[in-house]
């Protein structure tokens, strides 16, 4: 079964794929519940960091990190940043919570004894009011070493959400922003790491790649993949109430854990990944000895309406062609900014007009509805197509260069 991170609101109105891991009967139900609650395992934490610490040592020294839509009591995040809070040469460690109110009415909420056992304890503020938790290099309790036991806290002003003006405040005073922020608002959290001009690295799904807003930031070396998840595997502990949600083989009830396959790490914090070049074979070899058979079949096709090679897998991209080649997605968790160029989103019609790629036009779509087409194909339609397998059925690819070093 494909398993896929929810595709939520906010998302599947821009059209992104559907998403397959909900039991059918519940995708309506999970959609409009806007099902943001997926807590993150501590060794995935641990992983994509260890991938920044690897090229920078210091890469968290000195620096002020922001952990936005989370909390200390129930997430990693925060644990996992206080335990290395010394070794990491943090300067301040900065969490907050959303108010339990402003989430799903169906998310049972108990305030932990920590909290409730504290004289800044209020009953109504627990539940209306986001918190905020800080770590600072003092050893509150006096125990002789600083980390969570050290964490001072206070209620946020308003519900903790990410785009009020005091976590706001908060984000422009940070250097890192770090979490797995609400995968319904994905778009608009990136926007606003943006507008801060901050470091951030955040989990989202695989498919915000392509988005049009998300796209031209990877486009520009603005913003990258992670290392990502161990062989691509990611898991989360979601809320009870969530369970029944998902279909056998992505919720597990024994590790309680849910496990999707498109989930993946968007940072632009340098890691050694991204610096690997692609190993590739020359378009003769690839010919040759190419293990697709498509490749040794077919060759490098021309799209008939471009000016560019059709590249159907990302390990056959020739190492030693010049010109422009249409290459699948999955291209950019391979992207090396040293090897190659992205020049465009060939499935977004704004971007291949401004490429310059030839719209199907009357002659193709008659050929198109001649073969038995049914999907709504227009003569002003500007993808990239091929005649066969099928007639032109827009390949869904990115279209990049070879970068010529001097
Ligand atoms: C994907 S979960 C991740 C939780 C935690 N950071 C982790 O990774 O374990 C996203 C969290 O953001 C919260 N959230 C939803 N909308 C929010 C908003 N507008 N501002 C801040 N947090 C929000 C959700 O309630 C949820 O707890």
């Amino acid at each position: 079964m494909t398993k896929q991170l929810p595709t939520k609101p906010e998302d599947t109105a821009a059209g992104s794929a559907v998403p397959s891991g909900y039991k059918n009967s519940n995708l309506t139900a999970a959609k409009s519940n806007k099902n943001d609650e997926f807590y993150t395992q501590w060794p995935a934490i641990e992983r994509e960091m260890n991938a920044y610490l690897e090229y920078n040592p210091d890469v968290f020294r000195d620096k002020v990190i922001l952990l936005p839509c989370d909390d200390p009591e129930w997430s990693n995040f925060a644990k996992f940043f206080a335990l290395h809070f010394t070794d990491y040469g943090i300067k301040k460690l900065i969490s907050t919570s959303y108010a339990a109110d402003s989430k799903p009415s169906d998310l049972p909420y108990e305030p932990t004894l920590f909290e409730v056992e504290d004289p800044k304890f209020d009953a109504d503020k627990t539940r209306s009011h986001g918190k905020k938790f800080v770590l600072e290099a003092k050893d509150v309790n006096g125990d002789g070493v600083v980390n969570i036991d050290d964490l001072q806290w206070e209620y946020l002003e308003g519900d903790g959400d990410f785009r009020s003006a005091e976590v706001t405040a908060l984000r422009d005073e940070a250097d890192i922003v770090i979490t797995n922020p609400p995968f319904s608002l994905f778009r608009k959290f990136v926007a606003w790491l943006v507008e801060g001009n901050v470091k951030f690295s955040i989990i989202g799904a695989n498919n915000a790649t392509t988005y049009k807003e998300i796209f031209p930031l990877i486009q520009e070396n603005k913003m990258w993949l992670g290392k990502g998840f161990a062989k691509g595997d990611a898991y989360f502990r979601i809320p009870e109430s969530a369970q029944n949600t998902y279909a056998a083989g992505v919720y597990d009830p024994e590790t309680q854990l849910v496990h999707f396959r498109n989930a993946n790490w968007f940072t632009n914090i340098e890691h050694g990944r991204r610096h690997e070049p692609l190993k590739l074979m020359t378009m003769e070899d690839n010919l040759r000895f190419s293990r697709h058979k498509e490749i040794k079949e077919l060759g490098y096709r021309k799209y008939d309406n471009y000016d560019a090679i059709e590249v159907p897998k990302v390990d056959a991209i020739p190492s030693d062609y010049d010109g422009m080649m249409g290459v699948p997605v999955t291209f950019l968790d391979r992207y090396n900014p040293d090897q190659f160029e992205i020049l465009f989103n060939a499935d977004d019609m704004e971007q291949t007009k401004q490429w310059g790629v030839e719209p199907l036009g009357e002659k193709r779509v008659a050929d198109y509805y001649a073969a038995g087409g049914t999907g709504g194909n227009s003569k002003g339609h500007r993808k990239l197509f091929l005649y066969s397998p099928r007639p032109w059925v827009p390949y869904k690819r990115i279209v990049i260069r070879r970068k010529v070093t001097s």
